[in-house]
This record gives structure tokens, sequence and C-alpha cells, in this order.
């Protein structure tokens, strides 16, 4: 009786092995979400008559079923990207060439039909903020003067764009000695699809988003013991507001360490839908393949409101009906980190985006581990219980012979 008790167990067991395992497999599949992404250079640009702007305009166009996503990507003063969503699939982009190179023009750029616009949101890269950790507590302060973005010389996108892979390198540097050797460097990607890379951070994407790699390369530290911040300004229409988020896992498989995510949100006045997002782990690394041991953590400031729209020629071109503007400083490193001479290398990832943040769900290798953990004890309970019936049933039956 037992062992055909223990023959029954077996089986039971592997069903509901089973059923989680592909559980797990079937979670978040469905139809994949896809749009159709092309880029185009400069759009409308023409050359015949005038020399070539002193900064290039990178527009992406992600086709949806009913919708369009645009992106753009300027080094026009500040770097910035901005994603302009509309409800239709013929929306277009209007660049009035003439008055968006003239320096501080406005309204240069438009997407029509302006009454498809359902929501407009910028980030801007204003300023490298470097710092002399003199007691190495990576609490940053006695800044060094800034490295201000807007007046870098950004190297030309023209040969970096990748129509195929949709992506483009867009990299300045400051015209002070200290840059001789270095850049910072801005690697945008736009997706048609869900995915991550497989680069650390390897962030979870969807084709509602694209992706900014920042690093900062061989630059000479103006200190001894010199760590740097990043400011980051986000630039939205007139009745949004924002606010930074962390989300926590409990699984770090596919940024190891970290089990956080920080999202910088906006959502309308007096609601809290999430319209649009900026994404990233709170993670940078020291060398150019990260790994594990080049690993370095790196903290928010909050949002603050600020007066100025930030010194972008997209934003001045584009938002033209007094835009919100807030910034947060992005600070590397932790007290005792190594210091950014030690590498002279510091990278970052975001991912901007309009809708919820993607979120990633839990890793099939943790999901069969709790398929085993839980399952077991399951099947244990369950075959148990089964047991202890046919045993008393059993028991009853023989019971009830002897009478007869
Ligand atoms: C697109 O619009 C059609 C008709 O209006 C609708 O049937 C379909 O569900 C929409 N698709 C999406 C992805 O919203
Ligand atoms: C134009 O831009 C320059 C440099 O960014 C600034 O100093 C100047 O005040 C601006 N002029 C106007 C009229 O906004
Ligand atoms: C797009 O949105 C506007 C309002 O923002 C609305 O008037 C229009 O009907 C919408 N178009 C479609 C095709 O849904
Ligand atoms: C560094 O530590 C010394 C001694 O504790 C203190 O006097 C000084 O203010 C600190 N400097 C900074 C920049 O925190
Ligand atoms: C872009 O690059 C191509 C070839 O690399 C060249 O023919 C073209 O003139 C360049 N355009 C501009 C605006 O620099
Ligand atoms: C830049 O690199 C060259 C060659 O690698 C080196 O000789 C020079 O000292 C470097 N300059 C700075 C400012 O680091
Ligand atoms: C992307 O945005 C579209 C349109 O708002 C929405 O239908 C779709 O579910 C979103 N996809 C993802 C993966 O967020
Ligand atoms: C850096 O350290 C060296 C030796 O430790 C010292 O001589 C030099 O003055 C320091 N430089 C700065 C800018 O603090
Ligand atoms: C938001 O709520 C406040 C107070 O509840 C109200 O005064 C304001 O009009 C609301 N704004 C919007 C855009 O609904
Ligand atoms: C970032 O830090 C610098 C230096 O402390 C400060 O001047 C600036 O206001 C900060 N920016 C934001 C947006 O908080």
């Amino acid at each position: 009786m037992s062992g055909s008790n223990a023959r029954s167990f077996i089986p039971l067991l592997g069903v509901l092995l089973g059923v989680f395992l592909c559980a797990s497999g079937f979670m978040g599949s469905g139809v994949p979400f896809r749009r159709k992404v092309t880029l185009e250079l400069n759009p409308g640009l023409k050359l015949s008559n005038a020399a070539p702007p002193e900064f290039d305009l990178l527009h992406v166009r992600a086709l949806g079923e009913n919708d369009t996503l645009h992106f753009f990507l300027c080094s026009k003063g500040a770097p910035a990207v901005l994603l302009v969503h509309t409800n239709s699939t013929e929306s277009s982009v209007q660049v009035d060439w003439p008055t968006f190179v003239i320096l501080n023009s406005t309204g240069g750029l438009r997407v029509v039909p302006e009454s498809s616009v359902q929501y407009s949101r910028a980030l801007v890269f204003t300023r490298l903020l470097e710092y002399d950790d003199v007691n190495n507590t990576a609490e940053p302060q006695d800044f060094l003067p800034p490295y201000d973005l807007k007046d870098f010389a950004w190297s030309d996108l023209n040969s970096t764009v990748d129509y195929t892979f949709h992506a483009a390198l867009l990299c300045g540097k400051d015209h002070s000695s200290t840059f001789r050797n270095g850049s910072f460097c801005l690697d945008f990607s736009a997706f048609e699809s869900g995915g991550r890379e497989e680069a650390w951070p390897s962030l979870l994407h969807s084709a509602n988003s694209s992706q900014l790699h920042v690093w900062l390369e061989g630059v000479t530290p103006r200190a001894n013991q010199s760590r740097f911040s990043l400011e980051l300004q986000m630039v939205s229409e007139v009745g949004f507001q924002d606010r930074v988020d962390v989300q926590r896992f409990i699984d770090d498989e596919y940024t190891p360490s970290i089990f956080q995510v920080s999202q910088w949100v906006s959502s309308p006045v007096n609601s809290s839908s999430v319209r649009g997002f900026m994404q990233w782990k709170p993670i940078a690394y020291r060398k150019r393949v990260p790994m594990l041991e080049d690993a370095t953590p790196c903290r928010n400031s909050q949002p603050v409101p600020l007066a100025q729209p930030p010194p972008s020629g997209l934003i001045s071109a584009y938002f033209t009906h007094n835009p919100v503007t807030s910034g947060i400083n992005i600070s590397f490193s932790l007290a005792e980190d190594p210091f950014y001479g030690s590498t002279k290398f510091l990278s970052w990832t975001v991912l901007i985006g309009m809708g919820t943040p993607p979120s990633d769900s839990f890793s099939p290798l943790v999901i069969g581990i709790m398929a085993v953990g839980l399952g077991t004890p399951l099947a244990l309970i369950v075959v148990g219980g089964v047991y202890v019936c046919i045993r008393k049933r059993r028991d009853q039956q023989l019971g009830y012979q002897p009478i007869n």
C-alpha cells in the first residue's frame, strides 16, 4: 500500500511542477507589442544654398497600430531627448530650418497635426559637476567650476547613425585642457519591441521607450579625489507634476547586486496615472565592460522646480507655451569607493518613455526555485491527505469485514 502511494506521489509532484513552470514560461508573453521604427537625420533640411548647421537633429518615428511615438535627439546647446506621443499614424514633423538654426530662436519644430499630440516630455543633460571628496565621504560639496554641457563641441550624428539598429552616438568635449583626451557621450537606442540588452545594467525596455547609455571617459580629474555628479532637467507641458519613485525587488538576476529601480515619472496634476517616465537602476560602472567589481552605486536628489527652461535648442524650438521644468542631480559612488581618476571612466544608463515604466517580473530561474520551494510542500500535503483518507476507508472496510 505504501509502495503504491509513493508511485502516485512522483507523477503528482511532476504535474504540479509542470504547471508552475508552464505558468512561468507564459507569464508576460501573449502577442508582443511592436512598433515600426524609422530614423531620419535633419528632417526637411535642404543644403542647396546654406552651410550645414553646427548641430544635428535626429528624428525617430516609432509607428504603432493607432498611434505614433516621435523621439528627437539634438545637440543644439545642451544635449536633449524629446518624446512626443500622438494618437495618429499620420502625424509628421515640421522643422523650419532657417528659424531653427538661429541661436536662441523659438518655435522652429512642430509635430503636426497639433491636435493629435497627446503628451510631450524632454530630458536634457545640463551640467557635469565635479568635486574634491577630501574626506572620502562621497557627500557632494565644494564643487569645482561645473562643465556646462551647452558649451561643449558635439560630434555630428551623421557618421554614427545606425539606421538598421535604430541607434546613434553623440559625443562632446569641453574646450578646456582637462578634456583634451576626454569625452562625454550619449549612446541613443530606440526599440521595435520589448527586451533587454545583454550588458549590465540590462534594463528592461519596451517599444514605448528608448535608452540612453551615458559615459564620461578620459577626463583629467581637477582634484586628487575627484567624484562626479550629473545634472538632468525634465521639461513637460503645463498641467503635469513629477516625482521620483523607487521600486524594490527580491531578484537581482538581471543587474547583479541591484534590487531596485528608480523612476522619475510625470502624471497629470490631481491624477496618479503615469504618462511618462525616466527609469534607471542606481548603479554606474567604472569600466567600459561592466563587471561587478567595477560597479559603483549612484544616488539622486529629489526633483526641484526650476524657473527657466534648460539651454537646449530643442526645448526652445518645441515648447513654446511656458513649459514646466524640474531638475535632479545624480551623484555617482559612495564613501570609500575608488575615485574617478582610478579608471577615468564612468557609465550610466537611463530609459525614457511614455506610459507606465516597464517592470521586471521574476526571472524564470527564481520562478523555478519558487515552484520547487512552494510546490514540494504543497504536493506532500495533498499526497499526505489523500493517503490518510484512503487508509481510513480501507481500515473501515477491513473493520466491517469480520462482522460479515
Ligand atoms: C486600433 O483601432 C482599431 C479600430 O479603431 C481598434 O479595433 C484596435 O483595437 C486599435 N488597436 C490598438 C492597439 O489600440
Ligand atoms: C541667447 O543665448 C545666449 C547664450 O546662451 C544668452 O547669453 C543670451 O542672453 C540669449 N539671448 C536672449 C535674447 O535670450
Ligand atoms: C486624438 O486626440 C484628440 C484630442 O487630443 C481628439 O480630439 C481626437 O479625436 C483623437 N483622434 C483619434 C483618432 O483618436
Ligand atoms: C573633512 O574633515 C575635516 C575633519 O573632520 C573637517 O574639518 C572638514 O570640514 C571636512 N571637509 C569636508 C569637505 O567635508
Ligand atoms: C553625411 O555623411 C555622408 C557620408 O558619410 C556624406 O555624404 C554627407 O555629405 C554627410 N552629410 C552631412 C550633412 O554632413
Ligand atoms: C592625452 O593623451 C596623450 C597620449 O596618450 C598624452 O601624451 C597626454 O598627456 C594626454 N593629455 C592629458 C591632458 O591627459
Ligand atoms: C505602448 O503604448 C501603447 C499605446 O499607448 C499601448 O497600447 C501599449 O500597451 C504599450 N505597450 C507597452 C509594452 O507598454
Ligand atoms: C595631490 O596629491 C599630491 C600628493 O599626495 C599633492 O602633492 C598635491 O598637491 C595634491 N593636489 C591637489 C590638487 O590637491
Ligand atoms: C486639482 O485639485 C485642486 C484642489 O483639489 C483644485 O483646486 C484644482 O483645480 C485641481 N486641478 C485640476 C487640473 O483638476
Ligand atoms: C545640482 O547640484 C548643484 C551643486 O550642488 C546645484 O547647484 C544645483 O542646483 C543642483 N541641481 C539640481 C537640479 O538640484
